[in-house]
Order: structure tokens, then sequence, then C-alpha cells
């Protein structure tokens, strides 16, 4: 699959909204694996500033990845309760009160830059695009990858005609892509087992790949390419905060959790405070938790209290180990045989 853009290793640095920056993306293009921009939370210009940014530092092939956006549900009472929950904690930081902001109309604008820069690639989480846009971007010749957490889902990315499919198991770090209730929790393994021989497009492995082994055996099943979160989190040429970087080398065995409560949405990260005290909480839909968490996360950024964070990492998050990307790269790929 990836050698059609000519990549010739099978391992796609899984896009990141909110920490890759083009330093770490051009680092992957340049050794030999697919870089993936994580535009989720950016506007349009933003977007294309970054495009252009890693196209400066190389030469070679990446993708971008956008949220399909869904309308909130917008409950006033949900949200004074979520709001009420959060109150202790503005409190601790001494955040004042603030206006909550509501929703932001990015998508439209990101889907034109990345036809207007000619992107090679574009994968989606949390849906799959309208097949107005899905025709738009295969005129333009844009590869496509849909995102699916159950076989339900990978065969709905497929039916609408989308090139390939990541199935991202319940081990991944940040953000579940569901799409299709209920939500269901199955390992990438058992995940890619239940996938592989019903769907015809390539199939890509994601979640708690983090050692040569796991990449052998997800491309011996018959995956075409494996994506990796966590272990380019700590890559020397990540610009992660120190704080984030530390939690992943320091955290242990069974030291991540699922989560609404910093936005609204499902995510894998480190357990801490944050976490614990909002377990039982009311939380308001994604993206309204997302806008109402977010002082409490860049003020306790400020503050170092990392208790507060969002730490996103995946459930083998223990394994990972510090060293460039090459590095990273070189090791993942020791025992696997390149076809
Ligand atoms: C910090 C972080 C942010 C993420 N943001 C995105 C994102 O914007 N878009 C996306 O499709 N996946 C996102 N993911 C999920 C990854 O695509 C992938 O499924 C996951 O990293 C695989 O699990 P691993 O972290 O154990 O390697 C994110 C993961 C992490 C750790």
């Amino acid at each position: 699959m990836l050698q059609q853009f000519n990549i010739h290793k099978p391992i796609i640095q899984a896009p990141m909204a909110g920490v890759t920056t083009p330093k770490l993306v051009i680092a992957c293009c340049e050794a030999g694996i697919l870089g993936s921009i994580g535009a989720g939370y950016l506007n349009g210009d933003d977007t294309r500033a970054f495009i252009r940014e890693v196209k400066k530092g190389t030469d070679k092939p990446f993708a971008v990845n956008l949220f399909i956006q869904e309308e909130p549900n917008i409950d006033v009472n949900v949200l004074q309760q979520a709001r009420a929950a959060l109150q202790p904690i503005y409190e601790e930081l001494n955040i004042p009160d603030q206006q909550t902001v509501i929703s932001d109309e990015l998508y439209a604008d990101q889907l034109q830059v990345v036809i207007d820069e000619q992107v090679p690639i574009c994968s989606f989480t949390f849906g799959i695009p309208t097949a107005t846009d899905i025709q738009y971007l295969k005129e333009a010749n844009i590869y496509t990858i849909g995102t699916a957490t159950t076989l339900q889902e990978a065969l709905a990315v497929e039916a609408a005609g989308l090139d390939a499919v990541v199935v991202q198991g319940r081990e991944a770090g940040g953000h579940r892509g569901s799409f299709i209730e209920p939500m269901q929790l199955i390992s990438q393994q058992d995940l890619l087992a239940q996938v592989i021989d019903r769907v015809k497009i390539p199939v890509i492995a994601a979640g708690g790949i983090m050692t040569t082994e796991h990449v052998s055996t997800a491309l011996e099943n018959g995956a075409a390419a494996v994506q990796l979160g966590t272990v380019f989190l700590v890559a020397t040429e990540s610009e992660v905060s120190t704080v984030h970087k530390v939690a992943i080398l320091q955290s242990k065995e069974q030291g991540t959790t699922l989560t609404k409560a910093f936005t609204g949405k499902i995510a894998r990260g480190l357990q801490n405070d944050f976490t614990e005290r909002l377990k039982d909480a009311v939380v308001a839909p994604y993206p309204l938790q997302h806008h109402l968490t977010l002082a409490i996360r860049k003020e306790s950024a400020k503050q170092m209290r990392p208790e507060f964070l969002s730490l996103w990492m995946g459930e083998n998050s223990y394994m990972a180990k510090k060293a460039p990307v090459e590095t990273i790269v070189e090791t993942l790929l020791k025992d696997v045989v390149l076809r």
C-alpha cells in the first residue's frame, strides 16, 4: 500500500492532533516511513502553514488527518452539570469564570487546504466523510484512509469508497475513532483478525504496537502497515511537552485509563487525579467538554501540575524508549522481513 508512494518501510507515524509538529513529521518522512500531520484542531490557515513547513523540510509524501465533526447536542442542563463538576479544579488553579466557546467550523476549510496543497494522503477519524467530499478528494487524486474500531465500522469505511482502513485496537493512545454505537473495546490483534478477510482494501493495524515482535505479528496477520503513536511521542524529534514525555517514559503497566472527562470523547491516557476525580461526573458531549477543560489544561501546564493534564498514551506506553526517529524505526523493523 505505501509502496505506491515509494515508501518501503510499512510504518505510519500516527497523526496526533495538538502534539505532532513539523519537526517530527519531517523526521519520520526522512526516516523512510509515512509521517502524518494531525490537523484535527487546526483552522484552515494553520493547516496550510503546517503543510508548507513540512514540504520545506522533506520532499517525501506525508498524510494529513482530519476529524469528522459532528454537531453536538446542546443540553444546557448537561452543560451546567459538566461545568459544575469542573468548578473545584477551576478554583484550585485560580481560573477566572469564562465564556465557553461552543463550536468552530474547521473541517470544510481544512479539506479545501488538503486539496489545494495536493497532499498525497488524507486520513480521517471519528467518522466517514460525505460521498461528495470523497468524490472531491478522489478527483484530486488523494489517497484516503478511514479509521475503524469494529468490523462494522471497517465495512462502512470500505463501502464508502475510502482506499484503506486503520483498525484501532483498544490499546491505542489518544481518542478512539469510534463512530457507530455501541462503542466496543476490541484488542488490536482480535480486531485485525476479524477484519482482514472481510475487506478488500488494505488494513493498517494500530494500538499498542511498540516492538519489532508486535510489528512482525501484525504484518504476518495480514496488515499492510502499522500505525504507531506513543512510540514516536518520546522520539528525540518529538516536541511534545517534557511533562508528557516523562509521563510516558515513567509510566507503568496498567497505568493508563479510558476517559471522556477531557473532551467528551473516549480517549486513552495516563490515569491521574483528573481522570479519577471526574470518573463518575457528568461530561458534556464532544467538543463542548474539550472547550470546558481547555483552560484547565493550559493553566495546569503553566503551573506544572501534571495531575490535571491530558497525557494521552497507549496501553503499552511503559515499553516506550527515547531515541531518534531513525533508531526507533530501525529497532521496530529489526526482525521484520520486508516484502
Ligand atoms: C497523543 C495522541 C494523539 C492522537 N491524535 C490522533 C488524531 O488526531 N487523529 C487520529 O486519527 N488518531 C489520533 N491518535 C490515535 C493514533 O492514530 C493511533 O491510533 C494510536 O496512537 C495507536 O496506539 P499507540 O499510541 O499505542 O501506538 C492519537 C494518539 C495519541 C497518543
